[in-house]
């Protein structure tokens, strides 16, 4: 029965939001009330239960500031009086406003995405993607290699639509190669903090560790730019220096096990010079 799997959701969902917003912010704590829910079109409900499982929800980045209106009053009719429709082109929700409401807290995504094509057409022509295109809006997401690709291709980058459709494989190629460099990263740290336990210096890796971790967030922001020659070459800079990274971890790691051994070596062969000399004084008795 769809009705009481719906009265579930509602209970548990008024369970789960943390009250820490909650109780201050008043579009939180009203949206999250079993009645006002049931009472919202089933779009809105779904909208706040895709908020309070996003990133933003658990960085407290409430509704009002994407939204606008006013949190601090308790009404509705107040909290909302300040509050455009989103087809309204004075809302900072209205699609052509969306990259200018999301750079203000994303501002290396902002900056290099008003230096793309991208956001000419946005401005210009209605056509082309803004930050709601790719990751979504009131659940946002961050979004891989494949599934990007696939909405590129499916939205645009075709043969059918004729727009550069070759676009969507060569970024895929780049961003599984940032996918990687970041893998690569993750198992070098392991790596480092093996060694540091077996106090090793590790100092070396981590100094490339870092940078590289520098470089490729540096490379995300100039993938908003949407020039993939510029893209790629950010990504082969930080693949390589994770590269670098791993390698020197992982040589750190060898050389202590190199020496385990040689310590291992000398120790036998210390037992067996004392065995020998204990063959050799009892031989002489
Ligand atoms: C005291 C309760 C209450 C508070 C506080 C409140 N809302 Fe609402 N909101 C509602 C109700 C109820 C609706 C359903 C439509 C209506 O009755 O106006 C709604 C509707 C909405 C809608 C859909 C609007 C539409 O017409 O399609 C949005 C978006 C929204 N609220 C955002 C917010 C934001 C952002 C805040 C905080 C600044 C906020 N609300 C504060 C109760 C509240
Ligand atoms: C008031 C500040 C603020 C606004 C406005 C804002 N964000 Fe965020 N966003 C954050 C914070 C804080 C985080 C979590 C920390 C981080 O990853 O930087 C975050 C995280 C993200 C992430 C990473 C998700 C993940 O899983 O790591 C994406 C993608 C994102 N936001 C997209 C958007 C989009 C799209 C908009 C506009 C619709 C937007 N943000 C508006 C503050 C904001
Ligand atoms: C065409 C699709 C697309 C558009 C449009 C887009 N992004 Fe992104 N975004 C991506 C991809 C793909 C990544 C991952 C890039 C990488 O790993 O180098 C990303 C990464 C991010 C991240 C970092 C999350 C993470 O992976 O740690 C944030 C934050 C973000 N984008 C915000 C924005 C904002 C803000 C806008 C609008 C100004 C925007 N994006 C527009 C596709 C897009």
């Amino acid at each position: 029965m769809p009705g009481a799997r719906f009265a579930l959701i509602v209970i548990l969902l008024a369970f789960l939001v943390p009250t820490a917003w909650g109780e201050e912010n008043s579009c939180v704590s009203c949206h999250s009330n079993p009645t006002v829910i049931q009472s919202l079109p089933s779009q809105q409900t779904y909208y706040f239960a895709e908020w309070s499982a996003s990133v933003h929800a658990t960085n407290g980045i409430t509704c009002d500031k994407c939204m606008g209106g006013d949190a601090t009053k308790k009404e509705k009719e107040l909290a909302h009086a300040a509050m455009k429709r989103a087809s309204d082109p004075a809302s900072p929700v209205y699609y052509k406003n969306i990259p200018e409401t999301c750079g203000r807290c994303h501002q290396a995504q902002y900056t290099n995405f008003t230096q793309s094509l991208h956001y000419q057409r946005l401005k210009a022509e209605k056509l082309g993607p803004e930050c709601v295109t790719c990751h979504g809006s009131v659940g946002v997401k961050k979004v891989d290699a494949i599934q990007i690709s696939k909405k590129c291709s499916s939205v645009c980058h075709n043969e059918i639509m004729g727009i550069k459709p070759t676009k969507p494989a060569e970024a895929r190629e780049i961003l599984t190669r940032a996918e990687e460099a970041t893998a690569k990263i993750a198992q070098a740290q392991v790596m480092v903090g093996v060694g540091r336990k077996g106090g090793e210096d590790m100092t070396k890796a981590e100094e490339a560790l870092k940078e590289a971790s520098i470089q490729l967030k540096h490379s995300t922001g100039i993938w908003h730019r949407f020039d993939l020659d510029a893209y790629r070459n950010e990504v082969k800079g930080a693949s390589d220096l994770a590269d670098l990274g791993f390698n020197l971890a992982r040589d750190a790691l060898l050389k202590e096990k190199k020496e385990d051994t040689t310590v291992y070596k000398i120790a036998i062969a210390l037992l067996v010079i004392i065995l020998l000399a204990a063959v050799f004084v009892l031989r002489k008795k």
